[in-house]
C-alpha cells in the first residue's frame, strides 16, 4: 500500500522517479506525487495531484534539472484523496520534503504539540506530523536529517516507510522503516530506495534489505545504514533474481492477463529441483516429528491457498490443521506453544495482518515455515524456515501466479511433513510428484482452451449475483472465483460448500441465477454428491457453468480441464474462474489491473 520512490545520482531524477512511481503503482493509485532538489538552499520543486498516476505526467512539463528526488503514489488512510492529501508534504519552509507508507497511530498528538509550537498544517493527513517534527528534529540536530530521522522514529506510533530530503543537502535521502517495506538499490554513482525492487530493476540488480527500526542514509555513492541508535550496521546484499521485462506487460493488454498466460513458468519454476521432495536443510532447526498442530494464516487469495493446503496436510500427514484469516487469529489470543508449527502464506512478505499474526504465535512459542514470493521481505525474513514460491514479480492487484505458486508449494510443503512424519505411503508420493511434474503441462492445455470464455462471461455481465460451489478441495477453489470476481468485475460473488446449500443459500438461487460449479474427479464419492447439488440449483432455475474433468449433462455451459490428482485440481480449476473474472472485469468496463478501493501488498491493519 503505498508506493515509494527515491533515486539520488548522475541522471536526471524525474527520470527514474517517475519510472519507478510507474512501476509501483500497483501500491496504490488515488494520488501521486515528487518532490526534487533543484538548488541549495532554494525551496523544493514540488507537484503532486488527485487520480492515477497519468494525472501528475500530464502537468510534468519544463520540470527543473535536479539529482535527486522522491516519489508517492498513494492509497488514502488518512485524509480523502485531494491534491492536498498527496504526497511529498513539506515543512512550512517548503525545503524539507516526506514521504510515507503505512500509518502514524499517535499523530493527533503529535499535530497538537506542533501546532503549540507554531508549525503550520495543511492536509488532514497523519504523515504531515512527521515533516514537522522531523524539521524540528534537524535543527536540533544542526542539520543532520539523519540523526533527526533517528529521533523522530523515536517518538512515532505505527507503521512506517519514510523517506525524507533537504534542500540544504542536494543529493542526500534519508529512509526509515518500521513494519512497512522499503528496499536499497545500489547501483553505479547512483543509489535507489523504494517499496520494492520492481521500482529500479531496470537499473540494478543490487539490493540491500533494511530492517525493522533501521535508518538508510544515501547519496549517490554512499549508503550507509544504522539503527535508530546511530551504530553503524553492516550491508545485507542480496541479488534480484529476475529481470526488467518480468515486470512490464510484455504486448498483454494487461498484467493481469500476462500474469494468467505466465501460470505454466510459474507452476515449473516452483517445481524446479522439488519434485522428488524438499531438501531436508530447507526446515533444519525445526523438529517436524514434535510437531502436535499445524496452523496456516494468511489474508485473501493466500488464505484460499492455505484452506487447500489444509486438505493435503492432514490426509498426507496426519497432523491437525486449522486454517485462520491473519487478522482474526491475532487478536483472539488463540493458544499456541512451541508444538505449534506456522505456516504464513504471502505473496509480498509485507502483509501486515499476516505479519502481525505471525509475530505473536512467534512469541508464543510457535515455529514459524512461511510460504512467501518475495525475497528478502519481512515475513521470510523473521520465519525459522521459509519455503519461496517463484512466480517473479505479480503486478496486477488480482493475485492469479502468486495463487497457484502457493498451491503447489502447500502439496510441497504437505508431502514434506508426510515423509519427515512417516506417514505419507511410496506410492502415493509418487503419484503425487509425477502428477505434480504434470502440472505445468495442463495447466498450459487449459489456457489452450479459454477462448470461449469470453463470449459466456459476457452472457452473464448484467447478472446481479453469481454464486460458486465446490466441494472438498473444490471449495477453496470456489471461495477464490468468487473472491476474484468481486475484486474485478465488482459483482456479488460467493463461494459455498456445495453441501451448505439446503442450509441456507440455496435461496438465493432465482430464475437465471448464474452458478459456476467445481466438480469433484470423475467417479469420485463426491462427484456424485456434487451432481445431486447440481439438480437442487438447478431445479430452482439456476444456470450451470460446470468446471469438470468429465463430461456433465446436467450442464448449461460446460469448461473442460484435464484430470489430474484429486487434491491437484484446484490448480487447473482455477485458471478458467481468473478468465472468467478477467473477461468479465473488460465487460464491465472495469480496470482490470487496478480494481476500485484495492491496493497490493496490503501493508496497513
Ligand atoms: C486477491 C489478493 C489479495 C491478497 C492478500 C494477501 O486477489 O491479491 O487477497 O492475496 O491481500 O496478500 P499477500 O499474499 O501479499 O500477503
Amino acid at each position: 500500500m503505498c508506493g515509494i520512490v527515491g533515486y539520488t545520482g548522475k541522471e536526471s531524477a524525474l527520470s527514474p522517479v517517475l519510472e519507478g512511481l510507474r512501476r509501483l503503482e500497483y501500491r496504490g493509485y488515488d494520488s501521486a506525487g515528487i518532490a526534487l532538489v533543484v538548488k541549495k538552499g532554494d525551496p523544493l520543486w514540488l507537484e503532486k495531484r488527485a487520480g492515477k498516476l497519468g494525472n501528475l505526467e500530464s502537468i510534468l512539463d519544463s520540470v527543473p534539472e535536479s539529482h535527486s528526488g522522491i516519489g508517492h503514489t498513494r492509497w488514502a488512510t488518512h485524509g480523502g484523496p485531494t491534491d492536498v492529501n498527496a504526497h511529498p508534504h513539506v515543512d512550512n519552509e517548503g525545503k524539507l520534503a516526506l514521504i510515507h507508507n503505512g500509518i502514524i497511530e499517535n499523530y493527533v498528538e503529535l499535530k497538537a504539540m506542533l501546532t503549540a509550537r507554531g508549525h503550520i498544517f495543511k492536509s488532514e493527513t497523519d504523515t504531515e506530523s512527521v515533516v514537522h517534527l522531523l524539521s524540528d528534529a534537524r535543527k536540533a540536530h544542526n542539520g543532520d536529517l539523519a540523526a533527526a530521522m533517528r529521533e523522530v522514529c523515536g517518538e512515532l506510533r505505527g507503521s512506517f516507510t519514510l523517506l525524507a530530503v533537504h534542500s540544504d543537502e542536494p543529493g542526500r535521502i534519508v529512509g526509515a522503516r518500521r513494519n512497512s517495506p522499503l528496499v536499497v538499490g545500489v547501483g553505479d554513482g547512483e543509489n535507489f530506495l523504494a517499496s520494492d525492487v520492481s521500482a529500479f530493476i531496470a537499473h540494478t540488480k543490487r539490493a540491500l534489505e533494511l530492517g525493522q527500526d533501521e535508518v538508510v542514509d544515501i547519496t549517490a555513492d554512499s549508503i550507509v545504514i544504522t539503527d535508530l541508535a546511530g551504530t553503524v550496521l553492516p550491508h545485507r546484499e542480496y541479488e534480484i533474481s529476475w529481470d526488467a521485462s518480468a515486470a512490464e506487460r510484455g504486448g498483454y493488454a494487461h498484467f493481469m492477463l500476462k500474469e494468467i498466460y505466465e501460470q505454466p513458468k510459474s507452476i515449473a519454476d516452483t517445481l524446479i529441483g522439488r519434485t522428488a521432495g524438499l531438501d531436508a536443510s530447507i526446515t533444519a532447526g525445526i523438529d517436524l516429528q514434535g510437531i502436535e498442530k499445524v496452523v496456516i494464516i494468511g489474508c485473501g487469495t493466500a488464505y484460499n491457498a492455505g484452506l487447500v493446503g489444509k486438505y493435503a496436510i492432514e490426509k498426507w500427514a496426519n497432523i491437525s490443521v486449522d486454517v485462520e484469516l491473519a487478522s482474526e487469529y491475532r487478536y483472539r489470543e488463540p493458544s499456541v506453544d512451541n508444538k505449534t508449527l506456522l505456516i504464513p502464506i504471502s505473496q509480498s512478505g509485507e502483509t501486515m495482518d499476516t505479519l502481525m499474526a505471525m509475530r505473536y504465535a512467534r512469541e508464543k512459542g510457535a515455529r514459524v515455515f512461511s510460504v512467501c514470493n518475495t525475497n528478502g521481505s519481512t515475513i521470510p525474513r523473521e520465519s525459522d524456515a521459509v519455503l519461496y514460491t517463484h512466480a517473479g514479480p505479480e503486478i496486477a492487484v488480482a493475485s492469479t501466479k502468486a495463487f497457484t505458486a502457493q498451491l503447489v508449494a502447500m502439496y510441497l510443503l504437505a508431502l514434506h511433513l508426510g515423509k519427515v512424519r512417516g506417514f505419507i505411503s511410496a506410492d502415493l508420493e509418487n503419484e503425487i510428484e509425477r502428477e505434480l511434474t504434470d502440472l505445468p503441462g495442463k495447466v498450459e492445455q487449459v489456457l489452450e482452451t479459454v477462448e470461449p470464455l469470453r463470449a459466456l462471461t459476457r452472457q452473464f455481465k448484467d447478472a446481479t449475483s453469481v454464486l460458486f460451489l465446490g466441494r472438498h478441495v473444490g471449495f477453496p477453489t470456489a471461495l477464490e472465483g468468487a473472491l476474484k470476481l468481486k475484486e474485478l468485475a465488482y459483482m456479488h460473488a460467493e463461494g459455498f460448500a456445495g453441501g451448505e446449500l439446503k442450509h441456507g443459500p440455496i435461496a438465493l438461487i432465482d430464475q437465471g441465477t448464474p452458478v459456476v460449479a467445481i466438480m469433484p474427479t470423475e467417479n469420485s464419492l463426491l462427484a456424485e454428491k456434487m451432481a445431486s447439488n447440481i439438480q437442487e440449483v438447478k431445479a430452482r432455475g439456476a444456470i450451470i457453468i460446470a468446471i469438470a474433468d468429465a463430461p456433465l449433462a446436467s450442464a448449461d455451459h460446460l469448461i473442460r480441464i484435464p484430470k489430474t490428482h484429486e487434491f491437484l485440481q484446484p490448480v487447473l480449476a482455477v485458471v478458467p474462474l481468473q478468465v472468467i473474472s478477467y473477461e468479465m472485469a473488460i465487460a464491465r468496463g472495469n480496470d482490470v489491473d487496478q480494481p476500485r478501493n484495492l491496493a497490493k501488498s496490503v501493508t496497513v491493519e
